[in-house]
């Protein structure tokens, strides 16, 4: 049986944060977000070369095209553990470990929904699920020594059920307990106290990973997601640009760069090269098509654009003064100052100069007015407007 490797690696580093990424389950459930086969070879490639610790590359019962993407993943990836999602029956476990099964590092992840509202569905008393978690996670168990378990809509489940499935759970086996926010409910103090309060309840709970998986409906993913680590949690759940259903998951990016960026508070490693990111966000956007909202954190197109006066004034003076993060950081060429209604003098003459032509100061005021009229008529003023303007100036001469 494959060793579990995650498990292994993450025993010695208490500050060492897990990064799953289920862009290819959790991001594909988004309606209208479906991806080939050969996009989603892509994506775990990228992925992986990215350090994400654990790909969650689909549903392998969903449809024989998931099973064959699975498959095909497990066999083809190189460093990251491979994930593949079952409900809690026998069926569903066997066809996500035949997916997986090839793989360098193999995860079973298997969830069932313990809240009120999802323990109607399947029509099971308390007890009735308890025993169903059970048999499932031995059964899992019994193929793979890497099983993670999902009690599904956790934050809206009794405290005592949960801590009770979730003693089952690890005692038949599981290595990683995820606590999923299925429907984007909780809220950031609330996150962290469910993973501290089943720390402190449930026995064994220390010999496992707990993994925290939020959704953004309350536009809370990424501080509930930083919340549990901070209370506990060593594994992220998240998608690139926080695709998934409904409001989304977790956004990656988010995540990753606010525990860079902020360090000093949130003093959590993951083995992310962020330089990879705005590659895989693009591509992400493209084979999905769903787009990146413009002053999305991190990776919209406004997140290191600066277009007033005062604020291009002081990024050409100082980078410090109106970002945190360097572009480079994220692979993105730099930062940029489009040209609107709202720029300066200062930034007007540094784009002259880059366009390669140098003005004496009362030949830049005289543009300036004119770009100013322009730029009131226009949303953006492009190099090329510039250029008209500096021709018809010489014309008029
Ligand atoms: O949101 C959720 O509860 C899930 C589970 C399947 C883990 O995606
Ligand atoms: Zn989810």
């Amino acid at each position: 049986m494959p060793q579990n490797r995650i498990q292994n690696n993450f025993a010695s580093d208490k500050n060492r944060v897990l990064i799953f990424d289920t862009t290819l389950r959790d991001g594909e459930q988004s309606p209208g977000a479906t991806m080939t086969h050969a996009e989603k070879l892509e994506i775990a490639h990228l992925l992986d070369e990215m350090g994400v610790d654990i790909i969650e590359a689909g549903f392998p019962i969903a449809s024989e095209g998931d099973f064959q993407a699975v498959s095909e993943i497990a066999k083809i990836t190189k460093n990251a553990t491979i994930c593949g999602l079952s409900r809690a029956n026998i069926r569903d476990i066997d066809r996500a470990w035949e997916a997986v099964k090839h793989a360098a590092s193999p995860r079973i992840h298997t969830f069932i929904g313990t809240s009120p509202q999802h323990r109607a569905i399947p029509n099971l008393t308390m007890d009735q699920m308890a025993e169903r978690i059970h048999e499932t996670v031995t059964h899992a168990r019994n193929l793979c020594d890497n099983v993670q378990w999902s009690p599904m809509d956790a934050t809206r489940t009794e405290h005592d059920y949960l801590c009770r499935v979730v003693e089952i759970a690890i005692k038949a086996g599981a290595t990683t307990i995820n606590i999923p926010d299925t429907v984007g409910y909780t809220a950031p103090r609330e996150s962290a106290d469910l993973i501290r309060m089943l720390l402190e309840r449930v026995p064994g709970a220390d010999e496992i990973i707990f993994a925290t998986h939020c959704h953004n409906d309350l536009g809370m993913a990424t501080a509930n997601s930083l919340a549990a680590v901070e209370a506990g949690a060593r594994q992220i759940e998240c998608t690139i640009n926080g695709l998934g259903e409904r409001a989304g998951n977790t956004a990656l990016e988010e995540v990753v760069m606010a525990m860079r960026v902020r360090h000093d508070i949130m003093p959590f490693d993951t083995k992310i090269d962020t330089t990879k990111i705005m590659h895989i966000s693009r591509r992400v956007a493209t084979v999905s098509g769903f787009p990146v909202q413009f002053n999305k954190a991190i990776v919209g197109k406004n997140a290191f654009a600066h277009e007033s006066g005062i604020h291009q004034d002081g990024m050409l003076k100082s980078a410090d003064t109106f970002e945190i993060m360097r572009p480079a950081d994220i692979g993105l060429a730099g930062t940029s100052l489009p040209l609107g209604k709202h720029s300066g003098r200062a930034a007007l003459r540094a784009k002259m100069r880059e366009l390669g032509i140098e003005m004496a100061d009362n030949q830049l005021n005289d543009l300036f007015v004119r770009f100013k009229a322009l730029a009131d008529r226009k949303k953006e003023v492009y190099d090329d407007d510039l250029i008209a303007l500096v021709q018809d100036a010489d014309t008029n001469e």
